[in-house]
């Protein structure tokens, strides 16, 4: 079938164009789809004859903005962890619960024990909430497998999410997540296993567009992190990296250094990592949901970031530990009232940003002529709203390749 071509025509575009001051606004705007794609975006009045003969969409001054991207989750996985929320308010911390076998491993457990149908149920429910909140991408991370089998699983849930419903859905091989019961106090052979079987095997499924692991003192050491970067790199796959998240560990220097797309979490990271960053163009992916999960009180340096020019994204971390959130908007707010981005950097940071943390900024994220149209229509006057009200969903429509989705 040929995508959909057609004119939306006033609406108040928050382009998000790169270069643009705040959101790139245009208050009275329209956007020619062709194909999918757009083909033209500016103010009405502008609009090119070459649009007149299409179908239109008055969109009534409606806001738009390009389809949000949810650029770090991992949300395939079995089962939950309500009990380790209980502990957790009982006194216990992340750390500790994670020590003791619980944690990422007791998550591991359930995965193993899910089927892939199961796995992608699962996964649909907290996908569409994420959808109607105007979402029109996705990552999703592996990494609760720790095995072959599960890993292979989890990903190839993962990618059909993306049949089931109408979006992009990304990939990213976390094997270096957690030490898996089997490999206990050898996490060194684990990332032999990592790297000269599961990934090999993950990449020659083409089941996976990136590599990320999670470089921790509960998670790998920066050597470890290493070798599996270069395993990536040997296969042809970027990187990206659980950074900094409860102590600083280099990781998101060593993650510049090969080129990283993204370094994510960040609350510890220092002046030396911001600057590695910067050189290397990799996108900062803050996570406050995590933060607000964690009760952490350590911010990541945002003024620090933004003086460097390094790129902020926004994303959940959907994940039944430390994030379980199934709500981007929500996470636009925490970015502001916790990490205090504005509502334009917040929204280029789930928009734009989050889209280069994938390696598709040529794509997608911004309302610029070229890009795929995907796009959401808010029933909201101004981009600042979606960040603050919580809990109010003002999704009107949401597109994807040009199609009502
Ligand atoms: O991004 N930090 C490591 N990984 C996840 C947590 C996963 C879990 O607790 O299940 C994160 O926060
Ligand atoms: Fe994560």
């Amino acid at each position: 079938m040929q995508p959909p071509s057609h004119v939306l025509r006033h609406g108040r575009l928050a382009t998000l164009a790169p270069g643009a001051a705040g959101t790139g606004l245009v208050d009275d705007g329209a956007i020619v789809v062709a194909g999918g794609r757009i083909a033209w975006a500016g103010p009405d009045r502008d609009l090119p004859a070459a649009g007149g003969d299409l179908p239109i969409t008055d969109l009534a001054g409606r806001l738009v903005t390009p389809a949000l991207v949810d650029c770090h989750t991992h949300l395939v996985f079995g089962g939950d962890r309500a009990r380790e929320f209980e502990l957790r308010l009982e006194g216990a911390t992340y750390e500790e619960l994670a020590r003791a076998g619980g944690g990422i491993v007791s998550t591991v457990k359930a995965t193993r024990a899910a089927s892939e149908d199961d796995l992608v149920a699962g996964a649909l429910r907290r996908l569409d909430r994420l959808l109607a909140e105007g979402l029109g991408c996705v990552e999703v991370k592996s990494g609760y497998g720790l095995d072959l089998e599960t890993e292979l699983k989890m990903l190839r849930a993962a990618r059909r999410l993306g049949r089931e419903r109408n979006l992009r859905v990304r990939t990213t091989f976390l094997g270096a997540h957690a030490v898996p019961p089997e490999y206990a106090d050898r996490a060194d052979a684990y990332i032999d296993f990592v790297c000269g079987e599961v990934m090999p095997a993950v990449a020659a499924e083409g089941l996976a567009d990136a590599v990320d692991a999670f470089c921790e003192n509960i998670g790998f050491t920066p050597d470890q992190t290493r070798r599996v970067f270069e395993a990536a790199r040997n296969l042809g796959l970027p990187v990206k990296l659980h950074a900094e998240q409860l102590t600083d560990q280099g990781g998101a220097a060593l993650a510049a250094s090969f080129g990283a797309l993204s370094a994510d979490h960040l609350e510890y990271l220092g002046a030396d990592g911001i600057d590695a960053m910067a050189a290397a163009g990799t996108v900062a992916v803050l996570l406050p949901g995590a933060f607000y999960v964690l009760r952490e009180t350590r911010l990541p340096p945002v003024d620090a970031l933004r003086a460097a020019g390094v790129p902020m994204a926004i994303a959940t971390d959907c994940n039944p530990g430390s994030s379980p959130v199934a709500s981007i908007l929500l996470m636009l707010n925490m970015a502001c009232t916790l990490f205090r981005l504005t509502p334009a950097e917040a929204l280029a940071g789930v928009t734009r940003e989050a889209a280069r943390a994938l390696g598709l900024g040529g794509e997608i994220g911004t309302i610029d002529a070229g890009k795929a149209a995907d796009l959401a229509v808010w029933d909201a006057d101004n981009p600042a709203d979606l960040a603050y009200w919580v809990g109010m969903n003002p999704l009107h429509a949401r597109y994807v390749n040009g199609e009502v989705a």
